[in-house]
């Protein structure tokens, strides 16, 4: 009975998966995010483990539950997140499945900011979150065997998906398609179409545990060829 429960293709991988959105502050009680309910990466993680893999799960505050038997590391920020990425090395492969905000406040006030009666909104000014999956993947030593990034777009997908490919520097891009008219964007399911050396490549839409299933799949074969 251990050996059903423990054997698996990814049995001795370690694997980090992050997930859900980032949370930036603008003051003790407001803060700018994305749009993420963090189950695709909940999903992930769990069909990683179920594969026998050595997940953790990195994560900023999701709307679903976290996957049990895996390492949790809650996050808030971007920058929390690149720094809890970095303690979770090495690892044979890293999936970037979260939703990280592109721009902090620069300065997040201290106190609450009040309408001060003018009418005039506060001026916000905005700094550049580091890019977590480019960091990881463009690593000169101790780069994981397999960098998987995730590319939300509205139009044009899998030309957005193969040039962010190219200029993140990761292996694979899963790409999905959010426009409004598909229903994706917070549904249980997804469409994506996997993009790696070879080319694109389209899944059917299926429910996102399913996506997870075929990825963990994937995932474990690529690590098998070698190593
Ligand atoms: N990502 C990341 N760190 C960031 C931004 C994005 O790790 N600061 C990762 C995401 O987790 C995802 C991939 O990069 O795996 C692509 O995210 P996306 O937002 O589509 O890419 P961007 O380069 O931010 O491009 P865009 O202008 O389309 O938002
Ligand atoms: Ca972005």
């Amino acid at each position: 009975i251990e050996a059903a429960l423990t054997d698996g293709p990814l049995e001795g991988r370690r694997i980090l998966v992050t997930s859900g959105p980032t949370h930036e502050p603008i003051d003790p009680v407001r803060y700018i995010a994305n749009r993420s309910s963090g189950a695709q990466g909940a999903a992930i993680a769990r069909a990683l483990a179920a594969l026998g893999a050595e997940v953790t799960f990195i994560t900023g505050p999701a709307s679903v539950p976290p996957p049990q038997g895996v390492q949790i590391v809650p996050v808030e920020t971007a920058r929390e997140m690149l720094e809890a990425v970095q303690a979770a090395l090495p690892v044979d492969a890293a999936v970037f499945a979260a939703a990280v905000a592109d721009w902090r406040v620069k300065e997040a006030a201290g106190t609450k900011l009040k309408k001060d009666g003018s009418g005039r909104p506060p001026r916000l000014e905005f700094a550049e979150n580091p890019d977590i999956l480019a960091t990881i993947a463009q690593m000169q030593e101790g780069r994981p065997r397999l960098v998987i990034g995730f590319a939300a777009e509205t139009h044009d997908v899998i030309a957005h998906a193969t040039e962010k490919r190219a200029r993140k520097g990761c292996d694979w891009i899963v790409a999905n398609d959010v426009s409004p008219a598909t229903g994706i964007m917070g549904g249980a399911e997804n469409a994506v179409t996997l993009i790696t050396a070879e080319g694109a490549e389209s899944w059917p839409r299926m429910s996102k545990e399913e996506v997870a299933r075929r990825l963990a799949a994937r995932i474990a074969e690529a690590l098998g060829e070698d190593g």
